[in-house]
Formats: structure tokens, C-alpha cells, sequence
């Protein structure tokens, strides 16, 4: 139930602190380390190769595994949309393991890329919020992403969830192949539960973004790069989602390639800055943006950020930036759909699980 909240999509916002550290108490053994599952952690152990499949939301969240998995366990990750991966199937290595990533675990899509995958004799793993899916039925194995109903069609905690336990996975996986790991994911994980919160309790000044830039712009772009350029696509979709404000993400470097002829007098950009290694391009793309004409809106993070920013979001590990990053993305967008009249919860022409191809 809702029950004071006005949307469930803004209870579901609200709840993630909650859902990480649920996440973090579910996946950690009696000395505090990370622990998964050994069959799992066999499986990533013996592939060559990992392939992540998903569909929306779910997919960005892939993207995001694909960074976490290649840089702690150094294993090598293709994330694929899956209703292109049915068609359109890349060359699969000798020992692969398959990931589905799915909140409901019935999307049709997904569900016929593990079909096939399953024909070929293949291994697979659902991260899944719904342990007695489908997709968790036809893998061999399932990750629980713990968050609880989400009702809203816009996925939120959902998506973090998935994050997290990915993170877990690749400091699982990396342990098991004994490569040293120095990052410590139940206290980093437990920092985000905390800058979550904070996050959650900015929500005027958010409120007050999606009014500034969003109240009659018909479009709106969001600009990063690396893990910021995936945040990007997630906030891009929640937006265009639930305020139908056309909206797109896209990496920052790629705006002189031909996006930055569509920026005119006004146009909102949103640009994330939460790593530090792209920092400085990041903002050269701002000023790119800005000198055409846009109105940019830059979401930092503390330490890398200039006093000019419009929200500023409190230090996290830089691995786990993406959980942090999405949520003022997640508030404008609510606030925008709010602001427009829509339908926050149900948008048009959306379901919950899409359970046809
Ligand atoms: C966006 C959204 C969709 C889903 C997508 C995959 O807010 O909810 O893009 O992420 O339909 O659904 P699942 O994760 O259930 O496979």
C-alpha cells in the first residue's frame, strides 16, 4: 500500500536506502564479507566470458554491471539489449555464462534470449526481484534483488537494487579467482544507504529543478560519460517515461558528432559529473552546450564539484556513483511528471511487465 504517499513511485524512491541495506544484510556472512552463492560464484568462475541480457531500465543497470564486473573481477562483459540479441546474435565465446537482469523476470524479450540460450546448452543467472518468475524458473540460477513490490511502471528501487547486487557479484567473483580486492562493498554499499536518505530529503530542491527547467520544455538531453553517460540514459527514460518530455542521454564526447545541432535557445541539458577522470571533458561539453544556447543543469559530486552547480550530491565510492547518482534524476523526473499533469504511476501505452516480444 501507498499509504501517505501521494504515488507509489515516490514511496518506491524513498524506499531504497531501505532495499540496500536489506540487500547488504541478505548478502553478507557472519564476519561481515560478501557472500553469494557458491554454484554462482563456480559459474562466474568458469566462464570466459559474461553476457548480460535485459530490457530497459533493466538493461542500464546492465550497462552499470558490465563497468562493476569488468574492473573488480576483471572478467570480460557484453551487456545486450535482449529484443536485439534474439535477432541480431554476436559470436559467443567458448565458456560463456549468461546474466538476465529482469524486475518482473517475465519479460518476453529476455525470456526468448534464455530460450535459446538454453537450447545451446549454455549457463545461466536471473538477478531478479521476483524469485518465483519465469526467468528465475528456466535459469539455472537466481539472484533475489530484495526491493520489495514495485507497483510504480517507472522502475526505481528496482534498479539500484540490481546495481548492488551486481557490485556484490563482482567482488564475489573476484575473490573466488583470488585477485586482491581493496574495495570494501558492505561499507561502501552501507555509505550509499546513508547518502540515499540524504538524497531523499532534498526533494524541494529538486522539485524546484523539474519546475525551473522542465515546467514547458517539450525536450530535454542528459550528458555524461563513463558510468555518468549510463545514469544519463536511466534518468533520460524515467523522464521521457512519465512527463513524455522527449528526452535523451547521451555521451558527452558524441555531441560534436551531430546531437549538438539540436540544441536551441533554452534547451535543458542536464549533465552528471561524478567522476573524476572525466571531470574536466564533462565540463567542456557543458560549456559547449551553453554556448549554443542551452540551459544547463549540473548534478556534481561533492569534491569534484564547482560552486556554480545546481545539486550537489554527497561523496560516495566512485564504483557506486550510478545507486546515488539516478536518484535526484529519479525526483526531477517524478516532479516533472507531477508539474505536467500526468499520470505518475500508470504513463500511457506502458505496462508493468511486458510480457510480449
Ligand atoms: C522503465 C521500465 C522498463 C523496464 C523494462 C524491463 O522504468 O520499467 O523499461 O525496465 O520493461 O522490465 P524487467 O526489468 O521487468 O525485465
Amino acid at each position: 500500500e501507498k499509504g501517505t504517499y501521494p504515488h507509489y513511485m515516490l514511496k518506491e524512491i524513498d524506499e531504497q536506502p531501505l532495499v540496500i541495506r536489506n540487500i547488504i544484510s541478505k548478502y553478507q556472512d557472519e564476519n561481515g564479507e560478501v557472500t553469494l552463492d557458491d554454484e554462482i560464484r563456480h559459474a562466474m568462475n568458469a566462464a570466459d566470458r559474461i553476457y548480460i541480457i535485459a530490457a530497459g531500465t533493466s538493461y542500464h543497470a546492465g550497462l552499470v554491471g558490465k563497468q562493476l564486473i569488468e574492473t573488480i573481477a576483471k572478467k570480460p562483459v557484453e551487456t545486450h539489449i535482449a529484443s536485439e540479441f534474439l535477432y541480431n546474435m554476436p559470436l559467443i565465446s567458448n565458456n560463456p555464462l549468461f546474466i538476465f537482469i529482469s524486475q518482473s523476470g517475465e519479460t518476453a524479450d529476455s525470456r526468448g534470449v534464455l530460450v535459446n540460450v538454453k537450447k545451446l546448452g549454455h549457463p545461466a543467472l536471473t538477478i531478479t526481484n521476483v524469485p518465483g518468475s519465469t526467468l528465475s524458473r528456466e535459469a539455472d540460477f537466481t539472484l533475489h534483488t530484495v526491493a520489495g513490490p514495485e507497483i510504480a511502471v517507472a522502475s526505481t528501487k528496482a534498479y539500484t537494487a540490481q546495481m548492488a547486487v551486481l557490485a556484490l557479484l563482482a567482488v564475489d567473483t573476484a575473490k573466488a579467482q583470488g585477485i586482491a580486492v581493496e574495495f570494501d562493498a558492505i561499507k561502501e554499499l552501507s555509505i550509499v544507504a546513508t547518502v540515499m536518505e540524504a538524497l531523499c530529503d532534498q526533494k524541494e530542491a529538486l522539485e524546484k529543478v523539474a519546475r525551473d527547467y522542465l515546467s514547458t520544455t517539450r525536450n530535454c538531453f542528459f550528458i555524461g560519460r563513463a558510468s555518468d553517460y549510463y545514469v544519463g540514459l536511466e534518468g533520460a527514460l524515467k523522464l521521457k517515461e512519465i512527463s513524455y518530455i522527449q528526452a535523451e542521454g547521451f555521451a558527452g564526447g558524441e555531441l560534436k558528432h551531430g546531437t549538438i545541432a539540436l540544441i536551441e535557445e533554452g534547451t535543458p541539458v542536464i549533465a552528471l559529473a561524478t567522476q573524476e577522470h572525466v571531470n574536466l571533458s564533462i565540463r567542456g561539453n557543458v560549456k559547449e552546450v551553453a554556448a549554443r544556447g542551452a540551459n544547463p543543469c549540473i548534478i556534481s559530486l561533492e569534491g569534484l564539484n564547482s560552486e556554480n552547480d545546481q545539486f550537489i550530491i554527497p561523496k560516495v565510492h566512485d564504483y557506486l556513483t550510478p545507486l546515488v547518482a539516478v536518484i535526484p534524476l529519479q525526483l526531477i523526473a517524478y516532479y516533472a511528471s507531477l508539474h505536467r499533469g500526468c499520470d505518475v504511476d500508470k504513463p500511457r501505452n506502458l505496462a508493468k511487465s511486458v510480457t510480449v516480444e
